[in-house]
């Protein structure tokens, strides 16, 4: 186990890296805990989760629902959660999202933390304070910024994951390398056998090494002043798809991502050849890289996006692999460009 602390704007958030499930036990009292677990994984290790309360969840984005959201909180009610009770999210980026925003609102906020039992909750969703849900056509439209008391990382809960749900989180690893770090993406590339059969030292160091660059991000702009919206490589056309396909969150960023390497490659300056190699780095990581929804479909929900400002979304593009920047971008020239870039 290794322990590293991280200060974000207002709180110092505990991370336990290659730590057991049980450990839990020794960081709460589990009298005043109440767990939020994604159904499988309560399935999969109820043996190990005995003694503890529980309010179950589907481990799927309709967890994300308002009504969903109502049920926990009469769960909590009915389980007499006070100002004191501590809430752990042991689940997927669905039940994070869920466990962070409950907790913030919950009597005005109350302590909470997480297991992050996918490879995207342990590089991504966990990490960074960032909770919504999502609220008609809209994903992620309700949400809050506010840190958890700590994250614990157990890597043998990923030997269970559906190889599907394994690929989703190299998606937002490959999104790391492409803003961050080409070192990273070297690394993916040379250690891309292993990564998939889901050796124990290269997820470690995969994980790690994402944690540490998001929660460094973080740090630097925690409300997404400026260089947090980096994070959003390949989600805004993502996320669009992510609704209009109804496919997985890592799918639809794979997808997101290669869109806007080729924006990059018309607008930034990224060489043809390194969005070619991404293109085949989200291929061997078996993500998808074709979008099948229609251009005006994506467009009706950019209309919503966060990241829109009037007539503009701030897109972030990249100079080149390992350096992004953030390139507002008229709404009229993106259609143009997308209806170049997605082919009927
Ligand atoms: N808050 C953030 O910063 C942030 C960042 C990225 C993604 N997200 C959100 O995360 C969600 C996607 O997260 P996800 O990909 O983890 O999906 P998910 O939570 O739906 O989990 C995917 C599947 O894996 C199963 N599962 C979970 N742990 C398992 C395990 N150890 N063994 C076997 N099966 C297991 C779940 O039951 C589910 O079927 C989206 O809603 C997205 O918006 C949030």
């Amino acid at each position: 186990m290794e322990k590293q602390e991280y200060t974000f704007s207002n709180k110092k958030v505990r991370y336990y890296f290659d730590s057991p499930l049980e450990h839990l036990n020794q960081l709460v009292d589990p009298d005043r805990c109440i767990l939020i677990v994604d159904d499988k994984v309560d399935r999969l290790y109820k043996d190990r989760l005995k003694g503890w309360k529980k309010i179950i969840v589907e481990g799927s984005e309709k967890s994300k629902q308002l009504s969903c959201f109502q049920e926990v909180v009469d769960k909590l009610i009915d389980l007499e959660a006070d100002r004191k009770t501590i809430l752990i999210g042991i689940g997927g980026g669905v039940v994070t999202d869920l466990t962070g925003f409950v907790a913030s609102v919950y009597m005005r906020g109350i302590d909470y933390a997480f297991v992050p039992t996918t490879l995207l909750a342990q590089v991504d969703a966990s990490v960074g304070g960032k909770n919504g849900i999502n609220y008609s056509r809209y994903k992620n439209i309700l949400g809050i910024i506010r840190q958890p008391e700590f994250l614990l990382f157990d890597y043998d809960l990923l030997d269970t994951l559906d190889a599907a749900d394994l690929h989703n989180g190299f998606a937002e690893i490959i999104k790391y390398t492409c803003i961050w770090d080409k070192d990273l993406l070297t690394y993916l590339e040379d250690n891309q056998e292993k990564a998939l059969a889901r050796d124990k030292k290269v997820l470690a160091y995969l994980v790690k090494r994402s944690v540490e660059i998001k929660s460094k991000i973080v740090q630097e702009d925690e409300f997404e002043g400026g260089l947090r919206r980096l994070l959003n490589f390949g989600h805004t056309i993502g996320h669009a798809v992510e609704k209009i396909e109804n496919i997985a969150h890592g799918k639809a960023v794979a997808k997101g991502m290669l869109i806007a390497a080729q924006l990059s490659s018309k607008l930034s300056g990224l060489q043809e050849k390194e969005v070619q190699r991404l293109n085949s780095l989200i291929q061997n990581y078996h993500l998808p890289v074709t979008i099948q929804a229609e251009v005006a479909e994506i467009e009706a929900l950019f209309k919503m996006d966060k990241k829109r400002e009037k007539d503009f979304i701030h897109f972030i593009l990249l100079k080149e692999l390992g350096k992004a920047e953030v390139v507002p971008i008229s709404l009229v020239e993106l259609s143009e460009l997308l209806t170049s870039f997605i082919k009927k």
